[in-house]
């Protein structure tokens, strides 16, 4: 839990992901300033979490220990970057990914921070040096990039510039751990991060299996949703190498030769273009047609599932 010493938490952006950093930060007890250009966007974001919280008390599944209506009152709207920068410890930017919005905000709080406060990008794949380069508060700045939804998925990749101090990496894992989240630091900055080169690795080859007439779209989901998805909830691939054997070093003595043959058969980077697209599209729409109504109701669905696959995680974690 956060403490008065802590200093509060500066929000930049009250999209659908300033929202969640908003709950999450709260969630863990820390007084929370949201700020957006947009002063109806910080009302319906307010609002939006308001309802949100109060969803997830009444089915038992609000984070931390505080109840909705203290949490609540931790988070605040403010219309200037100022007053959003003012006694935070920590700063989350979530604009719009645009690399000339997100330097014009790094270039503004450049100017206005102290030499304490973190100054932490959500981006999905900017990277730290496009994103800080030149800037005097250089060793401040890290990208703390989260997955969708972010309070049903924990992991937070954190990526730091070339010069960003060991202590502010240090303090943003700390901070993450305190709000529940489960933070990785990739060690150097690469395209991608490293869940989209793992999620894109996979959709390649989907993508192939599928272009080539091997499975079909909808078989090629459940070899994932029924097939490695149910593992890859717990364990990740390495371990899972080291569990379908006798440990990892039997594993590569095992079955290397096998993968190496297989991985040579992998074809080249597919297009995204012309009949697969339909033929997956078709595929995809005939499960969940494509307006707003039936798009929305599915994510909640699958936003459902996770929470509850977080509850079961939490509990065969506590065994
Ligand atoms: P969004 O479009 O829902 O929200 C962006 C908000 O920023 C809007 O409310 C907008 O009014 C506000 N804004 C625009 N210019 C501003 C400025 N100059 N100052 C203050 N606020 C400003 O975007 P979303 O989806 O929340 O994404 C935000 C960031 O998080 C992006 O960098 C995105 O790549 C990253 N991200 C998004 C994920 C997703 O699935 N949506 C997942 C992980 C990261």
């Amino acid at each position: 839990m956060a403490s008065a010493r802590d200093g509060g938490v500066g929000i930049l952006g009250s999209g659908l992901i300033g929202q969640s950093w908003a709950m999450l930060f709260a969630s863990g007890g820390f007084k929370v300033k949201l700020y957006d250009i947009e002063q109806r966007q910080i009302m319906n974001a307010l609002e939006n979490i308001r309802k949100e919280m109060k969803l997830l008390e009444q089915s038992g599944s609000l984070k931390g220990l505080l109840s909705a209506d203290k949490q609540l009152s931790l988070i605040s709207g403010c219309s200037n970057i100022q007053e959003a920068v003012e006694g935070a410890m920590h700063i989350q930017e979530c604009v719009p990914e645009n690399l000339e919005l997100k330097k014009k905000i790094f270039a503004q709080l450049d100017q206005i921070v102290n030499d304490e406060v973190v100054l932490s990008s959500s981006s999905s794949c900017l990277l730290p040096s496009k994103l800080f380069d030149g800037l005097t508060h250089v060793k401040q700045c890290i990208v703390a990039h989260p997955v969708n939804p972010p309070y049903y998925v924990p992991l937070v990749e954190l990526v730091p510039h070339p010069e960003t101090d060991p202590s502010t990496v240090d303090r943003t894992h700390a901070l993450m751990k305190t709000i529940g989240q489960s933070p990785v630091r990739v060690l150097k900055e690469v395209d991608g991060f490293a869940l989209n080169r793992l999620q894109y690795a996979v959709i390649s080859e989907a993508w192939r299996l599928v272009e080539e007439g091997i499975v079909s779209p909808t078989d090629l989901d459940l070899v994932m949703s029924d097939g490695l998805g149910m593992r890859y909830a717990f364990i990740g691939p390495l371990e899972t190498m080291h569990l379908n054997a006798e440990g990892l070093l039997s594993y590569c003595d095992r079955y290397s030769e096998g993968m190496k043959r297989v991985l040579k058969t992998f074809g080249p980077i597919p297009e995204f273009t012309g009949s697969t697209v339909q033929k997956v599209n078709q595929a995809m729409c005939l499960k969940v047609p494509d307006d707003q109504e039936h798009l929305a109701a599915r994510r909640k669905w699958r936003d459902e599932c996770l929470m509850r696959l977080a509850q079961l995680k939490s509990h065969m974690q506590s065994k």
